[in-house]
């Protein structure tokens, strides 16, 4: 996101956040931090957007964690610190030192989101944090002939009391701690927390913030979208990854598979990472996405009949121009399908106008039984990457009944000057379609 200088970039800048809001108001997101980020003293800046995020009306969940805080503690113990098979081995001693350790980086935390200085990010903010024993552990128990005592894994999430406390407006903030029917406390992974969390609740988004900034093609280009395929790929491929690319990225992929719509994975050194990653097309880190059975490509002259099937009730309503069969064999190449489970169920077209560095948006289309899941805004999202690829700066749609849902998604009416040339002498004043335009 640009620092912006002037008031024209400000109003620019703030006018294309706007679709996010729209989007974000009631979903869930869960974001989960290692103690690192208190211990650094850098959790101010993040109190700020999650502070942001609350007041857009984002339904919250935090997780922290604590480990630098607890080795801290271990060591002022003079207690070592043991790990079995990468497992920390939690015995009376230790879990003292947790639950201290993770005490204290809890009342740290909720200090910080209880701040509300005037003249500061947090002027007026009234966060309301709650805490409870939402989560049921289980004991890891023996592995390979060693008792790993206290340290359990995540049993079950009470999602539906952390719903309720959202359903108040509260931030509902977890520590890696969980509770078992027997009265025991056991020590649990922040991430074995944020994920089975995330799953229970449904949620939106799962955010993962770390060390590295996302996820590296052999530590050159980062790659700003995964899909479950992609990242077991990257997961079994040679080499070794960064410690916590190795540790989120299979947390990443069991959420995606039971259903999160998105995981990120980004910088927890970035000032602002989070805002950066939810509210601009780009990004800033990696995000894995959960549908494998969807595929958006471009379109080939196989898929004329399945297109065809999608336009035709569409055409016959005149919600969309009429193509006959030997203009969209002509066209195909501008066309892009979704396919869901090998089925065509979206299909859009793009018509550049280099000379204006313009481009249309046509036949955007859905089929009545899969709408609302996001498909439409997918192909748009594309289409826009597509544009920028050919160096175009807007992207405009001529439409006669979905005004508002372009304009819902930073578009803005104009008028039939707006249009290139050539496509100004083409209008049909018959059907009398609005002209709407998005810089890209
Ligand atoms: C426009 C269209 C592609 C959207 O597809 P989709 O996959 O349902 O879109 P998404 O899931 O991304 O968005 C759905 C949201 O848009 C809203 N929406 C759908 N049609 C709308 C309209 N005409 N005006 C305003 N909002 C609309 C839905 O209510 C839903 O809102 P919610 O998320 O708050 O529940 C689909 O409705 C369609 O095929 N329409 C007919 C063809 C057309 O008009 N194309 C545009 C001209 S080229």
């Amino acid at each position: 996101m640009p620092i912006t200088s002037t008031s024209a970039d400000f109003v620019d800048w703030f006018r294309s956040v706007a679709p996010y809001i729209n989007a974000f108001r009631g979903r869930t997101f869960v974001i989960a931090f290692g103690g690192e980020v208190v211990a650094d003293g850098k959790f101010i800046e993040l109190t700020h957007d999650f502070n942001l995020l609350a007041s857009l009306g984002i339904r919250l969940v935090l997780v922290h964690g604590a480990r630098p805080q607890i080795e801290q503690h271990l060591a002022n113990n003079k207690l070592g610190d043991t790990y079995h098979q990468g497992i920390r081995l939690t015995d009376a001693e230790t879990m003292q030192c947790v639950k201290e350790a993770v005490g204290r980086v809890r009342v740290e935390i909720e200090a910080l989101l209880s701040m509300g200085l005037p003249n500061s990010p947090m002027a007026n903010a009234d966060i309301r944090i709650a805490g409870g024993n939402f989560i049921t552990a289980q004991p890891i128990g023996i592995i390979n002939g060693v008792d790993l005592m206290h340290t359990g894994r995540v049993r079950k999430v009470d999602a539906e009391a952390i719903s309720d406390r959202m359903d108040f407006d509260e931030v509902v903030l977890l520590s890696p701690l969980g509770y078992s029917p027997t009265g025991e406390v056991f020590n649990v992974t922040l991430e074995d927390v944020a994920t089975a969390t995330a799953i229970a609740l449904d949620a939106d988004k799962l955010v993962f913030l770390m060390d590295t900034d996302g996820v590296h093609v052999k530590k050159h280009e980062l790659l700003k979208e995964l899909t479950i395929a992609q990242a077991q790929q990257v997961l079994s491929a040679k080499g070794k990854l960064p410690d916590d690319v190795a540790l989120y990225l299979p947390c990443a992929i069991r959420a995606c598979e039971a259903g999160v719509a998105r995981t990120h994975l980004i910088s927890r050194h970035t000032d602002g990472a989070v805002l950066q990653e939810l509210f601009s097309d780009e990004g800033i880190g990696t995000m894995v996405v959960e549908s494998t059975l969807n595929t958006l490509r471009d379109a080939t002259i196989e898929d004329i009949g399945g297109i065809l099937e999608l336009l035709r009730p569409l055409e016959e309503e005149g919600i969309l121009v009429r193509r006959n069969r030997g203009l969209l064999e002509q066209e195909i190449d501008r066309f892009v399908v979704l396919e869901h489970d090998h089925r065509i169920v979206g299909c859009a077209a793009l018509y550049p106008f280099p000379d204006e560095a313009s481009a249309e948006l046509a036949a955007l289309a859905v089929e009545m039984q899969s709408r609302d899941r996001g498909y439409g805004e997918a192909i748009l999202n594309h289409m826009i990457s597509v544009a920028k690829t050919q160096r175009m700066k807007k992207l405009f749609v001529l439409t006669t009944r979905t005004a508002h849902w372009f304009i819902e998604r930073g578009f803005v009416e104009g008028d039939i000057s707006a249009l290139p040339a050539q496509k100004k002498s083409l209008y049909n004043y018959q059907r009398k379609s609005m002209v709407f335009v998005r810089k890209i």
